[in-house]
C-alpha cells in the first residue's frame, strides 16, 4: 500500500495516539497471557510497549515502510523481555498458522478498510487467529453525522489548514502539517488530504509531500452487526480507555470482543 509507505517517515511526528490507548492494549494483552497479535502495527507504538511488558508479539502490517521503522525502533529499544516478530501481510487475508489468546487493532485501523466486504474479511481472519474464547480489542471513531461540519460535505472545496508544527529532533527541520477533509455521507467515508512541508529554521521549504488518505466510518450498530456476523460476542464497548461504558457524548468506541 504505497499511501502508507509515504506516510511512514512522518507518522510518529504527527500521530501521538489517544490518551490511555497504549496502556489499555498492554494491560489487555497481559491479562490474556504472554502472547499477542497486533494487526496494523505501524511503527510499533503498541507492540513495543507490549514486548517491554513481557508479552511476545507478532506484529502485522501491510506497509514495508512502517515495518522498517518499527524494526529500527525495536533495535533502538535495547533489551526487550519478550520478542516481536514482524510480518508483512494484508489484514484482510493473512494466515500465520497459529492462534493467539489476544489480538489488538489500535488507533482506528479498521477504518482503513472501506467496504463491508473488506471489513468482514478482516474480522473473520482475526477470528480464525484467536484461540477458543480468545479476545480481540479494537477502537474506532464514534461516528455521529451531527459532528460533521456542514462545510466538509462532499462537493464543497475545503481549504488546507495548518494543523501542526513538529520539530524533528537533531535535524534543524520543522514539519508543517496541513490538512483538509471532505465527508462522503453516502459512502460513509472521510477523504483526507494532507500536505507535509519540511522547513528549515528560517521557514524555507526544503521538501513538500502531498498525502492522501480515505477512511470509512462505521456506526455503533453497524459494528455490532458486523462482529456478530464474523463470529464474535460483544464483551464490552467503552467510550474511553478508562473503561467508561460507551455513551452518546464519547468520541471513541472501544470494542472488546470474544470469539464464540
Ligand atoms: C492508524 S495506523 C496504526 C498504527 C499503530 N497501530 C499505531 O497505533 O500507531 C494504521 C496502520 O494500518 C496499516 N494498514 C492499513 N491497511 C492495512 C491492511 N490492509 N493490512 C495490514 N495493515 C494495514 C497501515 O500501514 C498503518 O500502519
Amino acid at each position: 500500500m504505497p499511501e502508507f509507505d509515504a506516510w511512514a517517515p512522518y507518522y510518529d511526528f504527527i500521530h501521538h495516539g489517544l490518551p490511555g490507548e497504549v496502556e489499555f492494549y498492554v494491560k489487555m494483552a497481559k491479562a490474556h497471557g504472554s502472547r499477542a497479535l497486533e494487526v496494523g502495527c505501524g511503527t510499533g507504538r503498541i507492540c513495543i510497549p507490549m514486548a517491554k511488558a513481557g508479552v511476545a508479539v507478532t506484529a502485522l502490517d501491510i506497509s514495508s515502510g512502517m515495518l522498517a521503522l518499527c524494526q529500527e525502533k525495536i533495535a533502538m529499544a535495547g533489551f526487550l523481555p519478550a520478542e516481536i516478530e514482524l510480518v508483512r501481510a494484508d489484514m484482510r487475508r493473512f494466515d500465520l498458522g497459529c492462534t493467539y489468546p489476544f489480538i489488538a487493532m489500535a488507533y482506528r485501523t479498521l477504518m482503513h478498510l472501506l467496504t463491508p466486504d473488506d471489513q468482514a474479511q478482516c474480522l473473520r481472519c482475526i477470528r480464525r487467529h484467536l484461540e477458543p474464547g480468545g479476545v480481540f480489542a479494537c477502537n474506532l471513531w464514534m461516528a455521529k453525522p451531527s459532528s460533521i461540519p456542514p462545510a466538509a460535505i462532499t462537493g464543497v472545496e475545503v481549504p488546507l489548514e495548518l494543523v501542526g508544527q513538529h520539530p524533528v529532533p537533531g535535524e534543524n527541520i520543522v514539519l508543517f502539517h496541513f490538512h483538509a477533509a471532505r465527508y462522503d455521507e453516502f459512502e460513509q467515508q472521510i477523504i483526507e488530504q494532507h500536505r507535509i512541508q519540511e522547513r528549515d529554521l528560517r521557514g524555507h521549504i526544503l521538501r513538500q509531500q502531498e498525502l492522501h488518505l480515505t477512511r470509512a466510518w462505521l456506526t455503533r450498530r453497524e459494528m455490532e452487526h458486523l462482529v456478530y456476523r464474523c463470529g464474535f460476542r460483544v464483551e464490552a464497548v467503552y467510550g474511553n480507555f478508562d473503561g467508561a461504558p460507551l455513551g452518546p457524548d464519547h468520541k471513541e468506541m472501544i470494542w472488546v470482543l470474544r470469539a464464540v
